[in-house]
């Protein structure tokens, strides 16, 4: 089975075409460059690219997949949860592409895609389940319990900051640009991470909820105090140790609450999944947590996988497609910013 699957769900647009559960082609059009002069995304401007971007990241997808669009089984695109304007973009043209060549649609939770960027190419996953999962990425930070394929239930997840969100905005304090993450995290391989000692949340509580404001709050409060509430600049000694601290304490966080959720629910396998899982401490850290438990880590082996892209959306597809999970009604079709993957698209 082919699919042709599209995600515009933030700042990147995407298309794929997949063959069962392997991605085949994966085009990825960043745009970075437009935003990193805003210090983050700017809505209107993601609209505009998406839309003079999406035809030739499709064109390209079935030019790399070798398959023409008439020749394609089923059209995925993501539908939430995402910026309202970029999802818009996306689910337009996916309805236009169905339409015209009369294809069945299939609505995919962008997370769930995240997810399921784990399963490229896999044929035998059954011996995975159950297993739990961590998505950590610009928007969400959530711990998911997956008892079979297309259940999903929410363990935990973030009540302010996401772990991607924290690490840009730590960046930020640092003068690192925008999304800073990736660089904060080169620059503290490089750094004393017992420096500046933070606290690591939440471990007062016994549930599996995230939070990461009072980390960023405690960095902030470094930085004013040590450049005299911004009088002098940060050196780069400083600037490694702190994007240390803070990495140290933000991976020590995900990995406390990712034990205890396992401990409770004994998973097979563990997965991690979404941009923050390019992060090289934090698969260390829970690769060695999870030894203790023998569960095996998986996650993306792919960088694109990783970050935002359609392949992981045309794997889900798949997938739903096994089970029959059709766009009944594609005129009903609309974006959800705010979807979680627990629910049930019933259109
Ligand atoms: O999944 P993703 O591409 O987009 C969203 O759906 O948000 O994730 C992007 C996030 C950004 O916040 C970025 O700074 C973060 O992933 N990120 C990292 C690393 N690489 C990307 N954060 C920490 N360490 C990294 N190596
Ligand atoms: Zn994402």
């Amino acid at each position: 089975m082919n699919i042709l699957a599209i995600d515009t769900s933030c700042d990147d647009t995407s298309a794929a075409v997949s063959e069962d559960s392997t991605v085949l082609s994966n085009i990825v059009s960043s745009q970075d460059e437009i935003h990193s002069a805003w210090g983050g995304v700017v809505p209107s401007l993601a609209k505009r690219a998406h839309q003079e971007r999406i035809d030739s990241v499709v064109d390209l997808a079935c030019k790399r997949a070798h398959i023409q669009l008439k020749d394609i089984d089923a059209i995925a695109v993501t539908y939430g949860p995402g910026l309202a304007v970029s999802l818009e973009v996306g689910i337009e043209k996916a309805k236009e592409l169905s339409k015209t060549f009369n294809k069945p649609l299939i609505a995919v939770n962008h997370m769930e895609g995240h997810l399921l960027a784990n399963f490229d190419g896999l044929t035998d996953n059954d011996k995975l389940f159950p297993l739990i999962t961590l998505l950590v990425s610009g928007g969400h930070t959530e711990l998911i319990f997956m008892e079979k394929q297309g259940s999903y239930k929410i363990l935990g997840q973030t009540l302010d900051d996401a772990a991607g969100e924290a690490f840009d905005k730590v960046a930020r304090m640092l003068g690192l640009g925008y999304p800073g993450g990736a660089v904060l995290s080169k620059l503290a391989q490089d750094g004393n991470d017992v420096q500046y000692p933070l606290t690591v949340p939440m471990r007062e509580h016994k549930n599996f909820m995230f939070s990461f404001s009072g980390i960023k709050t405690a960095v902030l409060r470094l930085v004013k105090q040590l450049t005299l509430d911004g009088s002098k600049p940060l050196n780069q000694k400083q600037i490694q140790d702190i994007a240390a601290s803070f990495e140290k304490t933000a991976v020590q966080h995900l990995v406390e609450k990712s034990e205890s959720a396992l401990k409770e629910y004994q998973p097979k396998v563990f997965l991690l999944g979404g941009g923050v899982s390019s992060n090289t401490v934090l698969r260390k850290r829970l690769r060695s947590m999870l030894k203790k438990y023998h569960i095996p880590l998986m996650y993306p082996k792919d960088k694109k996988m990783r970050m935002d892209n359609a392949g992981m959306i045309a794997i889900a597809a798949y997938f739903k497609a096994l089970r029959g999970e059709y766009v009944k009604n594609i005129a009903s079709l609309d974006r959800n910013p705010i979807a979680t993957i627990e629910e049930r698209l019933d259109i």
